[in-house]
Parts: structure tokens; sequence; C-alpha cells
């Protein structure tokens, strides 16, 4: 038995897609490589949603039988309102996934994390063999931090803890992200807190080097991650 819900059918992105034009070129991109029998690890943001709806077209096209893995309640329910079927990390692993990114510097490295998932989306990175990381050309920098704090989720009790270790590794400013929609801290979807950091110096060693502060559950540096950048320009 479904439910009968307008919740779900009147969902919509939750602000204004900033270069709307460009995400949906990749968006459709990244909808040519969905094959029938696919089981599709599924990113957050703008870009990714763009992309769920281009797939959603394709899969009724072309009678095909796919499963996602989703990354955060956000994308989960867009999948739920389009029919697409999901799965999850216990029952299955991803042959491939695609995400978005808030900043790609030449060497592939990243930053994630703008939309608060970015635990569920390290996590299938590291479970998938394929990763394509859609973005439009907005996305690329010379220098991680051009643009973008690194976004650090923690447990909520250890945040003092965190800071005082943070301030060791070089920090230019750190603040606790705050909700919209909700007084006081935002809270991620693992029931933790965000802290924004932006570092003197984004090294290839930084992002092991948060990740060994007790009470850091995951950071949205991307740093030698096995990913294909498919980017929107003008070409595409
Ligand atoms: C979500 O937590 C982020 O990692 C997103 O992948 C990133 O913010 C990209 O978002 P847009 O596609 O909305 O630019």
């Amino acid at each position: 038995m479904n439910w009968k819900s307008d919740i779900l059918k009147d969902l919509s992105w939750s602000e204004t897609i900033i270069n709307k034009e460009g995400k949906q070129k990749v968006a459709d991109k990244i909808a040519e490589k969905v094959k029938d029998g696919d089981i599709i690890g599924v990113g957050s943001g703008s870009t990714v949603y763009l992309a769920l709806f281009s797939i959603s077209k394709k899969i009724e096209r072309e009678k095909l039988k796919i499963k996602a893995i989703p990354t955060s309640f956000e994308i989960s329910m867009t999948c739920i309102r389009l029919g697409i079927p999901l799965t999850n990390m216990i029952e299955s692993k991803p042959d491939w996934l695609f995400d978005g990114a808030d900043e790609v510097d030449p060497n592939k490295n990243l930053i994630k994390g703008r939309g608060g998932a970015l635990f569920k989306e390290k996590l299938l990175m590291n479970s998938s063999f394929i990763n394509y990381i859609i973005v439009d050309d907005s996305k690329l920098v010379n220098n991680l931090g051009t643009n973008f704090p690194v976004p650090i989720e923690v447990f909520p009790e250890s945040l003092l803890y965190v800071e005082k270790e943070l301030n060791e590794l070089g920090l230019k400013s750190l603040n606790l992200r705050f909700a919209k929609g909700k007084d006081g801290p935002l809270i991620t979807e693992n029931g933790n807190f965000i802290l924004d950091a932006k570092f003197n110096e984004i090294n290839n060693d930084l992002e092991r080097q948060i990740k060994s502060v007790t009470g850091v559950i995951e950071s949205g540096l991307f740093i030698n991650y096995n990913v294909e950048i498919i980017v929107a320009s003008n070409n595409l």
C-alpha cells in the first residue's frame, strides 16, 4: 500500500539553483551512463538533484531497472518521488557513483559538504570503484579553499576539544554552521554539528590530520580520490 502524500509530490529544490544551465548539461551527461541493472551511489546537491530527473526520464524511456544508494534525505526523497528504487550500503555495493562538488583543483582534489552530507558522500565514494564528479565550471579553482571553507562534521560534545586541536593545524577561521529554519546549530543527518574551517594552507596531509582528531566524524576534503571530473563548459 502506498501513502497518499502531497509532501513528496510538491517537493522541489529548497533554494534557487545557481548556474542551472551548466548543471543541467552535466546532469544530462550522467544520465547517459545509466545502464540496466546498475546500483548507483547518488551524492547530494542541486546538480545531483537535476541529474535524478534526467535519469528518471531515461529509466522510463528505456524501461531500465536500477537501484540508487542515496547520501541524504533530500536525495532519498527525490528518488522516492521519481519512482527510483532505493537500496543501502548494507544490502548493496555501488557499481558506480555520481556526486557534485563545491571546489575542484587541477589535481582533481575536492572540497565537498556545502549540503552537510559529506560523511555519507565519502563513505560511498570510498566504496565505489568508479566515481563521476559533475560540476559547472564555476567550481574549478587553482587552490582548494578559494571560495569555500572546509566543512568538518563533529560529534557535538567534542566541539571545543576539536576547536583546540584544529587550531594546531593553522586555522584562519572557524565557524559553527547555523541552521536555516531552526534556531541554533545545524544538525546533520547523523545528529552532529558542522564546523566550517578556513586554513592558512591546504596540503595533501590535511585531510588525514583533521580526521585524526577525536570527535571529528569526517571532513569535506577529498584529496587523491579516484574520481573522473565531468565539467559543463561551452563545448559540453
Ligand atoms: C553536498 O554535501 C555537497 O558535497 C555537494 O555535492 C556540493 O555542495 C555541490 O552542490 P551543488 O551541486 O548544489 O553545487
